[in-house]
């Protein structure tokens, strides 16, 4: 068992970096697979899922070469199989754009499970209807999800719901489909983005970018390209966080600004003084107590469920009451009965929250349940009376690159423990 020690208290001051995006990293290393040649990649965060992820690309032929530090060349020109077989691996959420990837690549694939952070039910119902209408047919034995295509159909496609996953996994396995494929009511978020900045790099035609219509005219191949990962806008907002529940004063860099503006617009709404010093630079201070706020998570541009874990942490300190409803996924609360063992006062059921400010909170032994539920957790000890034992770290390295060093070197009293 993996775990944080932390002594609260201590206001946050200096500077943190943050690394590239995660759930941006894995869509993009799936189209890789696309590609007949080496890509290049940079900026890949140093992660557990990504390691995960690096050797289910393995499995189905890639050769992995890391060049620099968080660079990597991808060597995709011997990808022989569909068959993804995950044994052995801890199972993450990430693996889902192989299915979209190694269908468009193979013609077929099969992907023992779908991991991640139980928050939820997680269905791939919205990706098997679209894949469907692009001609793969599902089939899903022993939990195990099998797709064949003889051909991808470019199509007209809806999605009922903006799923990140979905609106990948569509992208990825009609950009190079014969024809014209159109998905509406497709994810904005802004890794979407960056998937569709490297595919378009490297020669496919991808229209409206950013946009709830996307419209793909597919390309016979696709080339090798070097690609920069876009920066962890989830990592930024929670150091923002972290920064203004301390009372801190952090300036948090590699950032891209845009990309958070739901969570920059909240966090002035508490209080908190927020200066854009450039696009990829911002500077977040907080001099007094954060006041009581009110969120609804969203889709992007919405505020995003996975800054909702981290919010809840500041508005159990909060002077005021606060509201939180979650909408994005049904099981993200779990984390306010450990907040709640640590003093705060959250009262829930699966979609709303509601937090009645405390005026501290108080270390206690807490266990982490999920990714965001651990950075809520730290935020929250990280700002409590004396020492609180965070346990089960290993969920939250999955998505934060070196978290205890990053806020040790701000002034944090936080020591990293393996038993
Ligand atoms: N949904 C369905 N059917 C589907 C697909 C989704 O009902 O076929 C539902 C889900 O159950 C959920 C909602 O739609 O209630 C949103 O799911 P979505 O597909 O948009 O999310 P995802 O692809 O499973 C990714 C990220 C999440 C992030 C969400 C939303 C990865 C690996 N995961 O999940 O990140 O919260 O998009 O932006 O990219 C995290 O990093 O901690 C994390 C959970």
């Amino acid at each position: 068992m993996k775990k944080y020690i932390i002594q609260g208290g201590h206001p946050l001051k200096g500077n943190i970096s943050v690394s590239g995006s995660k759930n941006a990293t894995m869509p993009i290393l799936s189209a890789t697979l696309l590609i007949d040649g080496i890509t290049r990649l940079t900026n890949v965060p140093d992660l557990g899922d990504i390691d995960i992820f690096f050797e289910l690309m393995k499995r189905a032929g890639a050769i992995i070469t890391p060049y620099e530090k968080n660079a990597f060349e991808i060597d995709t020109r011997n990808i022989h199989t569909g068959d993804v077989d995950d044994s052995g691996l801890e199972k993450i959420r990430g693996s889902q754009t192989l299915l979209g990837a190694l269908l468009a690549r193979i013609g077929k694939v099969t992907l023992p499970s779908l991991g991640g952070c139980q928050i939820g039910a997680r269905p791939i119902d919205i990706h098997l209807n679209g894949l469907k209408q692009l001609g793969a047919e599902s089939s899903i034995i022993k939990g195990a999800v099998h797709l064949e295509a003889q051909k991808i159909n470019a199509s007209h496609i809806y999605l009922d719901y903006p799923s990140f996953g979905a609106t990948a996994n569509l992208i990825l396995a009609s950009c190079t489909a014969q024809g014209n494929t159109i998905i509406e009511n497709a994810a904005q978020e802004p890794e979407i983005a960056d998937l569709v900045n490297f595919l378009n790099k490297s020669g496919a035609k991808i229209y409206g970018i950013g946009s709830k219509t996307l419209r793909i005219t597919g390309v016979e191949r696709l080339r090798p390209v070097t690609h920069r990962i876009m920066p962890d806008r989830i990592q930024a907002s929670t150091y923002m966080i972290a920064s203004a529940i301390t009372q801190g004063d952090l300036t948090i860099e590699n950032i891209s600004a845009n990309d958070f503006s739901s969570v920059i617009f909240k966090l002035r709404e508490t209080g908190a003084e927020v200066q854009i010093m450039n696009m990829d630079k911002i500077r977040v201070s907080m001099r007094q107590r954060p006041m009581g706020f009110k969120i609804k998570t969203m889709p992007f541009p919405g505020f995003p469920t996975d800054v909702q874990s981290p919010m809840l942490a500041l508005a159990s300190l909060a002077d005021g009451m606060s509201v939180i409803m979650e909408s994005v996924f049904e099981n993200r609360f779990q984390v306010a009965q450990e907040l709640n063992r640590m003093g705060a006062k959250i009262v829930y059921n699966e979609r709303m929250a509601t937090v009645i400010g405390v005026e501290n909170l108080y270390g206690a032994v807490v266990q982490v349940q999920n990714l965001r539920a651990g950075a809520s957790l730290v935020l929250a000890a990280l700002a409590a009376q004396g020492e609180s034992e965070i346990l089960g770290i290993e969920a939250i390295e999955r998505g934060y690159d070196n978290l205890d060093k990053q806020l040790a070197q701000c002034g944090a009293e936080i020591t990293r423990m393996e038993d």
